[in-house]
C-alpha cells in the first residue's frame, strides 16, 4: 500500500507559528490563505520533515521566535517523524516503536513528490527520459531511434546521388546508327606522316636555294673589294649563275601534296568516337541511377519497419497514464507536447509519472494551485481520488475549496470543512 500523510503539526518553521492539518486520505487538500501568510512554508516543512537535509530551509526558525522549530508528521503506515531541538534532529519511530532514520523514509518518499516543480521544469526530453526509465524501454527505444536516424540520413544521401545521376544521364546526348566500339585512325595517320616527310625534303631544297643565293651575294661583295681576284671571282660567279639557274629550275617544278583529305578523315573518326563514348557513358549513368534508386527504396522499407517497431514497443509498455507517449525523445499527452498541455493536464501527467517513480509514495505536494479555475480544480481533485492519491496543495484563496486557511502563520480549520468531516464521520 502506498504511504500517505495522516496528520501534520508544525511550529515556528519559516513563516509558521503553529499549523495543524489532517489532510484527506484521497484527493485534494487545499491550504488557502492570502499572500505571505505561510502556505508554502507548510509544504516546505513537509519536504524538510520527510525529505531530510536536502530540503532544509536556509532559515528554518521563524524570526521573532525564541523557540526552536518543531515538526511532526504522522504517516498512515504508523511511522511518526519528528524534528525538534537545537539542531532540529530527526526522530523516526516505526509502528513497533523502533527507531529508524532518513533511510527508512527514503524507501517510500519520492523526492519529486516533495518537489514537483523540479520535475515540471525539466526539459521535454528529460521528462520523456524519466518516463522511459519507468517503463523500462528507454534503451531499446533509443537504439531504434539511432538506427532510424542513420537509415534516414543514408537514404537522404543516396536519394540525392540517384537524382543527380538521373539528371546527368538525361542531359547526355544519344547518337543512333554508330558502331558500338571506337575506330582506329593509325593507318591514315601513317600515310599523313609519309607525305609530311616528303614535304620536309622539299623544304630542305628550298633552304638550299636560299643558301646559294646568300653565297652569290657574298661573291658580288667580294668583286667590289678584291679587284685583283676579279677575274677569278667573275668566273666563279658565272659558275654560280649557272648553278643557280639549275637550282631555280628544280624549285620551280616542285609541287607540295595536300593532306587535307586525310585530315578530314581523321577528324571524322574523332567525331564518331566521341559519339560512341557518349552513348557508353549514358548507358553507365542510367545503370548507376537505377541501382541508387533501388537502394533508396530498400532504405524506405527499413525506416518504415523501424518506426513500426518503435510504435509496437511503446504500445506494449506499461504506461502510467493513458494517452502518454514518447516521440522523438519528447513526452506527448494525447498527441500534444508539454507546452501545449493545459495546466491541469501538466499536473496530471507530472503527478502520474512521479507516482510511478515510487509507487510506495501515496502523496504529492503542489504549490500555487491558483493557476487552476475552480472547475478544473474539482476535475483534478476527482482524478486524484480515482487514482487513490493524496495531494496537499496551496492556493491564494479563502474560498470553499480550501480545507484550511493559514493566517499570519496559524492554521484556521474552516467551518465548512469541519462540517464535511463531521458528516463523513471522521470524529
Ligand atoms: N524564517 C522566517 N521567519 C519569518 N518569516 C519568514 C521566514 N522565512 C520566510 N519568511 C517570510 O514568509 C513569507 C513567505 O511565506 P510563505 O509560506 O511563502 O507564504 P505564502 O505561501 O502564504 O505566500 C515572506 O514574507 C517571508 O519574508
Ligand atoms: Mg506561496
Amino acid at each position: 500500500m502506498a504511504v500517505k500523510i495522516n496528520s501534520l503539526e508544525f511550529e515556528n518553521v519559516k513563516r509558521i507559528k503553529a499549523v495543524q492539518l489532517t489532510p484527506s486520505k484521497n484527493g485534494l487538500t487545499v491550504i488557502g490563505g492570502k499572500n505571505s501568510q505561510g502556505k508554502t512554508s507548510v509544504l516546505d516543512s513537509i519536504a524538510w520533515a520527510l525529505g531530510g537535509d536536502k530540503f532544509k530551509p536556509s532559515t528554518p526558525q521563524r524570526e521573532g521566535s525564541v523557540v526552536e522549530p518543531h515538526l511532526k508528521v504522522t504517516l498512515d503506515n504508523g511511522i511518526v517523524v519528528e524534528r525538534s531541538g537545537k539542531n532540529s534532529s530527526l526522530k523516526v519511530i516505526d509502528p513497533n516503536g523502533n527507531r529508524g532514520g532518513q533511510q527508512l523514509l527514503n524507501s517510500f518518499v519520492e523526492q519529486f513528490a516533495l518537489d514537483l516543480p523540479k520535475f515540471m521544469n525539466q526539459t521535454s526530453k528529460e521528462k520523456a527520459a524519466t518516463l522511459l526509465r519507468i517503463i523500462g524501454v528507454g534503451d531499446e527505444l533509443y537504439q531504434l531511434e539511432q538506427k532510424e536516424q542513420s537509415a534516414y540520413n543514408q537514404r537522404h544521401a543516396i536519394g540525392q546521388i540517384a537524382d543527380q545521376k538521373e539528371k546527368f544521364a538525361k542531359e547526355m546526348p544519344v547518337f543512333p546508327g554508330v558502331p558500338a566500339e571506337t575506330v582506329s585512325a593509325s593507318e591514315l595517320i601513317r600515310q599523313q606522316q609519309e607525305i609530311l616527310a616528303r614535304n620536309g625534303d622539299n623544304e630542305r631544297l628550298r633552304r638550299n636555294k636560299e643558301r646559294i643565293l646568300n653565297e652569290r651575294d657574298n661573291l658580288v661583295e667580294k668583286i667590289c673589294t678584291m679587284r685583283l681576284e676579279l677575274q677569278k671571282i667573275e668566273q666563279l660567279l658565272a659558275d654560280k649563275e649557272s648553278e643557280l639557274k639549275i637550282a631555280c629550275k628544280t624549285v620551280e617544278n616542285l609541287v607540295d601534296e595536300s593532306t587535307a583529305e586525310l585530315e578530314k578523315n581523321i577528324s571524322d573518326i574523332e567525331e564518331l568516337n566521341k559519339k560512341i563514348r557518349a552513348n557508353l557513358d549514358r548507358e553507365k549513368a542510367e545503370i548507376d541511377a537505377e541501382e541508387y534508386r533501388s537502394q533508396y527504396n530498400e532504405l524506405t522499407d527499413t525506416i518504415k519497419a523501424l518506426r513500426q517497431e518503435k510504435t509496437d514497443l511503446l504500445k506494449g509498455a506499461d504506461l502510467p497514464l493513458e494517452g502518454l507517449s514518447v516521440e522523438n525523445g519528447e513526452l506527448l499527452f494525447k498527441g500534444f507536447k508539454w507546452d501545449n498541455m493545459s495546466s491541469s493536464e501538466q499536473l496530471i501527467v507530472a503527478t502520474s509519472i512521479v507516482r510511478k517513480l515510487n509507487p510506495e509514495c501515496g502523496f504529492v505536494l503542489l504549490d500555487k494551485l491558483e493557476q487552476l479555475d475552480s472547475d478544473t480544480l474539482k476535475e483534478f481533485g476527482s482524478w486524484l481520488e480515482e487514482q487513490g492519491l493524496q495531494a496537499i496543495a496551496t492556493r491564494v484563496s479563502t474560498g470553499d475549496e480550501c480545507s484550511i486557511i493559514i493566517e499570519d502563520g496559524n492554521s484556521i480549520v474552516k467551518e465548512t470543512t469541519q462540517k464535511k468531516e463531521w458528516k463523513a464521520g471522521a470524529f
